[in-house]
This record gives C-alpha cells, sequence and structure tokens, in this order.
C-alpha cells in the first residue's frame, strides 16, 4: 500500500518545494496504531519549515506537517487501549502530513469521537499556545486586561476565545478592517486597527489608567511597540510569532523606569520538557472546549493533497479569512 503524502527535498520558496509524493506504508506492530489522515492546516511554522528558516528543521528529503488528525484503522498487538475509529490526534515532531501514519501509542491522543475534525485539526499548536501563555506568566484576576496584536490569527482568536471565557478582557489589534470585523464576528469584545492614525487615542481611552497586565506579540517590529506601550509598568510582553520579519526593538525606559518584563515562547519548548501524560490531560482538557463550542478557529478553505501547490500559495498570502487546509 502507498500512502499519499507532502514532501519537500530541499528548503526554499514553500510553494515552490513543496510536492505530493507517494511513500511505502508498513503495518502497525507492538505499541503503534496506524492512523488514516483526514486533514491538516498549514501554519506559518510550516512555511518556515518549508523556508529552512523554523527553530528545528528535519533532514531531506521528509515528509513535512507539524498538525493533523486522522482516525485509527490498525493497531498492534500489544495496544488494549486504542480501536479502530477512534480519533487520535498525533504529537509525534513534524512529519505528519501523510495520508497513512504508523505512531507509538504515546505519540497520540486520543480524542471523543463526536469532535468536528477539521477543528481537531488544528488543536496540538495554537490552543495550547494561547493556553499557555495567558496562564505562565502573570496570575489574570477579572476583569484584567491582555493586548495581543494578529488578533485574527488562530492564536489570537484561542487567546480571546478563552480569556473573555474567564473574564478576563483583551484589546485585539489587527491591521485591516476585514480581520476586525472577523474578530467580533467571532466573538471578541474589543478590536482596533492599529495601522488608524487615532489608535493610540482609542487604545488609552479603552484601558484607561490600568493598563494591559500581559502583551502577546505575533508580529514584532513596531507593532510588538505599540502593544508594550499599553503595558502597566511591570507588565509582562511576551514574543512567540514575527509575521512581520522585523526586529524586536526596544526603548530602555520599559525595562528600566517601567520594569516590563520581556520574553519568548515556544510551544516546542514546552513540549519537551512536558511529561506525555500533562500533555494528553491539555490536548483533552482543549478538545472539551472545541466540543462545548466554546474554541472555533476559521478554515477559509480546504483543499485536497493533490493541489498542494494552490494551498501552500494561498497560505502565504495576507488577509486570508481563516486557515488554509489540507484533506486526503
Ligand atoms: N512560539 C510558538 O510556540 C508558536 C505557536 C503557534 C503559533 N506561533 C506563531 O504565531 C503566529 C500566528 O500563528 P497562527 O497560526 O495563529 O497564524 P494565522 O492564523 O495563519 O494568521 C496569521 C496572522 O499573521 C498576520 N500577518 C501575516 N503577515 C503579516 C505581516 N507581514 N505583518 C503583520 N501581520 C501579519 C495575519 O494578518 P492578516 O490576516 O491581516 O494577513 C494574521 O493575523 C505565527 O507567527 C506563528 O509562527 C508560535
Amino acid at each position: 500500500m502507498e500512502s499519499r503524502c507532502i514532501e519537500i527535498t530541499q528548503f526554499g520558496i514553500p510553494n515552490e518545494v513543496a510536492r505530493l509524493a507517494s511513500r511505502a506504508v508498513r503495518p502497525p506492530v507492538g505499541a503503534e496504531i496506524q492512523l488514516r489522515m483526514v486533514c491538516a492546516p498549514i501554519n506559518p511554522a510550516d512555511l518556515n519549515v518549508m523556508e529552512g528558516t523554523y527553530g528545528t528543521l528535519p533532514e531531506l528529503p521528509a515528509v513535512i506537517g507539524n498538525e493533523a488528525i486522522g482516525v485509527v484503522e490498525a493497531v498492534g498487538s500489544e495496544v488494549l487501549d486504542w480501536e479502530p475509529g477512534d480519533v487520535a490526534l498525533p504529537v509525534a515532531p513534524g512529519g505528519l502530513w501523510n495520508e497513512w501514519l504508523t505512531l507509538r501509542v504515546d505519540q497520540a491522543v486520543k480524542l471523543p469521537r463526536e469532535i468536528d475534525l477539521r477543528q481537531a485539526a488544528m488543536l496540538r499548536v495554537n490552543p495550547p499556545t494561547a493556553w499557555l501563555m495567558l496562564h505562565k506568566y502573570v496570575r489574570m484576576e477579572p476583569g484584567d486586561w491582555i493586548v495581543q496584536n494578529a488578533g485574527n490569527s488562530a492564536v489570537g482568536m484561542a487567546v480571546t476565545q478563552l480569556a473573555q471565557a474567564r473574564g478576563w478582557r483583551v484589546l485585539n489589534l489587527v491591521r485591516r478592517e476585514a480581520a476586525a470585523l472577523q474578530c467580533r464576528e467571532a466573538g471578541a469584545a474589543h478590536v482596533l486597527v492599529e495601522t488608524e492614525k487615532d489608535f493610540p487615542e482609542h487604545a488609552r481611552d479603552l484601558l484607561g489608567a490600568a493598563r494591559a497586565r500581559l502583551a502577546l506579540n505575533a508580529v514584532s517590529g513596531e507593532s510588538a511597540l505599540r502593544l508594550a506601550n499599553l503595558l502597566c509598568d511591570g507588565g509582562v510582553h511576551v514574543t512567540y510569532g514575527a509575521m512581520s520579519r522585523q526586529k524586536l526593538s526596544l526603548p530602555n525606559r520599559f525595562l528600566i523606569f517601567q520594569q516590563m518584563t520581556f520574553t519568548g515562547f515556544w510551544l516546542t519548548g514546552w513540549t519537551r520538557e512536558t511529561p506525555f501524560g500533562a500533555q494528553r490531560e491539555m490536548y483533552q482538557k482543549l478538545a472539551a472546549e472545541i466540543i462545548a463550542g466554546n474554541l472555533h478557529m476559521p478554515v477559509e478553505k480546504s483543499y485536497p493533497v493533490e493541489e498542494i501547490t494552490s494551498a501552500v500559495t494561498r497560505a502565504q498570502q495576507p488577509g486570508r479569512s481563516g486557515k488554509v487546509q489540507l484533506h486526503w
């Protein structure tokens, strides 16, 4: 049997290097399960892997893909707690855009069968990033403010949904009006277009004297400074992405007189240092939020894997209304 997978043989421009390939499938043995993959989103990190600019890179040639969702087709002889038809979230590092995937049982999390598979395909990376950044740095109290840029991104939407459900207020910054509308339609209470002339006054009026206790930065450059300008003295500024590809450059006063903390978050670091049981618990908790309708990330379009070039081309473009997904 052959498996249709997405492969790169060199790093380069994403839509030029990602291609459909075919690899042999082997049956599961021992403590392994075999999944038939259903769908997968294309995230910025996947594009960075294709470019060769991500924090960890595979040896080439490589099947790529950092998240996807599958259904169990077969189990090895030592597997007692999985059966065909179970929904499996693979948490192995990379190589997940593969029609057939054989994994150890400690590389997959079982999810309730009623979960929406398109949403489940986006569970591994962005919701835990949002959850962990909301809990790791600041002990938030009801009514406290968080400010974030890329409010319409998948992480941004997850931050807003998880925070607002806990009584924390979120000021979302976006760079275009259509994205602001999209955030509001998804339930965001406070959204501003950060490039508008009167943005600083509007933002300060909204936050009042309290200012934000936590800033979440996915963009860097000028946008990271806009966030810092809205932080309270002693606030925490977390950089987890650099969509603008600009540097983070800071006035010294933020550190000296305002005693702010500037730090960074990488989910891969959390994955490396967190036992599998704790990871599984986090994913199951977030899956319950998806099933309850509390967590929802928009999908713009799903492409068959044969259309990988079109899918990656679209994923590279700004101004999307949601994730680009692949399906088998
Ligand atoms: N550190 C970690 O562990 C971790 C984990 C998850 C995600 N991330 C990072 O988080 C960021 C968001 O990921 P995602 O999957 O949520 O993204 P996404 O849903 O694909 O959305 C991309 C976001 O980036 C914005 N954007 C794109 N190009 C930009 C530019 N040149 N300048 C400013 N904004 C730009 C988009 O705005 P428009 O809609 O206006 O184009 C959109 O808000 C990425 O940088 C990703 O690598 C990091």
